[in-house]
């Protein structure tokens, strides 16, 4: 049985980035509304959003503890809640609701470190309960008809992946990027990650869905381009994948004259395939015999499990926020599924825990393999 489900918002105040993000592509399908939330640390900032979103005064929470616990005595609490506040105060927030017993949907990186994650997961699974951790570019229907294609064999084995994430907003000495630089330039709101944590984390993830390779082994090298920054702004990263193959991947905030610039390049035995995020509507295709296709959504050729997705028909747009939309779709999917008994794992289309500490574990590898100068450092899981 599909109903509207309720859900609350930890973050995303009047001033926020990827709050009002997630509440425009949750909006897109109308499948859940927002009724609880604790936007903002500054009281007035906090309730002018729960005003502005019509949230009635007693579901505006002074703080995300008070809300995890209230929300979890009420009869008619929340069926989930989003986290996406600054990185490292999710750890805190999302133990607080999962022991609350409510559904999560977190932003990325899911945690500061790995350990932290690998205790949300084990916590998460313990009190069998659903969370999300929105790596938005894998809810891309062309990322999925990647994904898709490479398990059907259609590139062969992977050999090699070029991949890279460029931006230019804080290419410079007074670029602090406003709110949104300012706490991820910063060691006690970031961690010990700016650049790859923020974006680096993107690649692997992007990489890592659409391939299914897992890593072996890094060698980074962790760039602080600007004066006066604490943390890196510029990295390049050789990978080993556990299949042998190699990859170069490469975050940037001081790329000038790129935004969100994520493309990857993954070459098979049998060819290639390429899908640029700012294009996100199509992707080439090329095969051994020089045969070169541009794929479009919102064609035949992208099979129903993908297809099911859409929204508009060929040559509408659809983009990014779509793409967060599709992830919701699912994980919302599966929350009815568990109100009506009818849950199974395989239903899961939407990335998990998992994937935040392997997220965890890349950033960690690479800091450690920076700091040694630039040496080959092992994941381990
Ligand atoms: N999936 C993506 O593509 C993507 C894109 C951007 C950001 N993010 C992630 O989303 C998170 C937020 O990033 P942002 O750019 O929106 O940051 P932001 O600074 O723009 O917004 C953070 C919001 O959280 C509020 N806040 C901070 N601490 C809080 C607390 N303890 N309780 C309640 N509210 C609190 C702030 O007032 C602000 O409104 C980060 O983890 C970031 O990595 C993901």
């Amino acid at each position: 049985m599909t109903r509207v489900l309720n859900y609350g918002m930890v973050g995303g105040g009047p001033d926020g980035f990827i709050g009002n993000a997630h509440r425009q592509a949750i909006n897109i399908d109308g499948k859940a509304k927002i009724v609880a939330g604790c936007f903002s640390r500054t009281e007035e900032k906090n309730e002018a959003m729960a005003n502005q979103l019509g949230i009635s005064s007693n579901r505006c929470y002074k703080d995300a503890f008070e809300m995890a616990e209230a929300e979890s005595k009420r009869e008619d609490k929340i069926d989930y809640v989003v986290i996406v506040t600054p990185n490292h105060s999710h750890y805190e927030i999302c133990k607080a609701f999962l022991e609350a017993g409510i559904n999560i949907s977190c932003d990325k990186p899911l945690t500061v470190t790995s350990q932290q994650s690998k205790q949300l997961d084990a916590l998460a699974k313990e009190k069998n309960i659903l969370f999300m951790v929105t790596y938005t570019y894998g809810g891309h229907i062309t990322a999925k008809h990647i994904k898709n294609i490479i398990k059907q064999g259609e590139i062969g084995e992977i050999r090699t992946v070029m991949a890279e994430y460029p931006q230019g907003w804080l290419a410079n000495e007074n670029d602090d990027g406003g709110k949104q630089g300012s706490w991820r330039c910063d060691p006690s709101q970031s961690g010990r990650t700016n650049c790859l944590g923020d974006i680096g984390t993107h690649i692997e993830n992007t990489v890592a869905n659409m391939t299914g390779l897992k890593i072996k082994r890094v060698l980074a090298k962790m760039d602080t381009v600007v004066p006066g920054r604490k943390l890196d702004d510029n990295n390049t990263v050789l990978v080993e994948y556990e299949n042998g193959g190699s990859g170069v991947y490469w975050c940037s905030q001081i790329a000038i004259g790129h935004d969100n610039g994520l493309r990857v390049r993954i070459y098979g035995s049998k060819g290639t395939v390429q899908w640029f995020q700012e294009t996100c509507e199509k992707l080439t295709l090329i095969k051994e015999d020089g045969t070169i296709t541009e794929v479009h959504r919102g064609h035949g050729v992208i099979g129903e499990s993908v297809a099911k997705y859409q929204r508009l028909p060929s040559g509408h747009t659809e983009g990014w926020l779509e793409a967060m939309a599709n992830l919701y779709l699912s994980f919302m999917e599966c929350i009815n599924a568990k109100k009506d008994n009818t849950f199974t794992e395989d239903m899961i289309d939407y990335p998990t825990p998992e994937q935040g500490i392997e997220g965890l574990l890349f950033v960690e590898a690479c800091l450690e393999s920076n700091e040694k100068g630039n040496v080959w450092v092992e994941i381990n899981n």
